[in-house]
């Protein structure tokens, strides 16, 4: 996607080799109307998948999501990090290592929410190891719901997440793959 490219190279500041900051539009400040364009093209590329929910980790991916959501005309559901009051049905729940934090969170959806006739588009804001992802499909699969595909804004191509996906059988859909962040600098694949 050009315009997300464009505001990478624009906004992005890459912190170190490995890690790239996004405060500015996806990470801490939102840009919706960039937000806008990132669901529509989503909606476009999984039309016709029989998406019944879109299914993301909290925080970052919620927006994202929601636009995909709104434009798919499909509910979002967003795993929790954090154990809340109100999620008192039973719970479905995976734990999700994270290699950048060096820690580890059990993320849970309500059995409520995701059901057996669901069928799943993944929505998340980063894809790095994959960790998030494959502890999403894992929830999805506790349900007995399938899998239409995932969908990522930005991927980083030089970390594993993607090929572990893909040589899975998942579709995996990225708006940005980054090659490399060496020099301070973006490469796009
Ligand atoms: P993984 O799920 O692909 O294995 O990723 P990893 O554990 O490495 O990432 C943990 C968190 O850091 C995730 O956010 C992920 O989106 C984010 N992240 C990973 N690499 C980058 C990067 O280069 N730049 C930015 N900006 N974020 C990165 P999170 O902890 O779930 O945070 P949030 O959703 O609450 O914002």
């Amino acid at each position: 996607m050009e315009r997300l490219k464009q505001k990478i190279k624009e906004e992005g500041t890459v912190l170190s080799n490995t890690v790239l900051k996004v405060d500015a539009f996806l990470n801490h400040q939102i840009d919706p109307v960039l937000m806008q364009e990132i669901g529509n093209t989503f909606a476009e590329l999984f039309k016709g998948t029989g998406v019944t929910k879109i299914v993301t980790l909290e925080s970052s991916g919620i927006a994202p999501a929601m636009m995909t959501g709104l434009q798919l005309g499909v509910p979002v559901v967003f795993a929790r990090k954090r154990k809340s009051l109100t999620l008192v049905d039973q719970l479905l729940s995976a734990n999700v290592y994270s290699y950048t934090k060096n820690e580890t969170n059990e993320i849970s959806v309500s059995n409520e929410y995701l059901i057996k006739k669901d069928k799943v588009l993944i929505i998340d804001d980063f894809l790095a190891n994959g960790q998030a992802v494959l502890g999403i499909m894992n929830i999805v699969e506790q349900a007995g719901a399938s899998l239409a595909g995932v969908g990522i804004v930005i991927e980083k191509g030089f970390q594993d997440g993607g090929e572990v996906l893909r040589t899975n059988g998942v579709r995996v859909e990225s708006l940005a793959i980054i090659d490399s962040l060496q020099n301070r600098n973006v490469t796009f694949r």
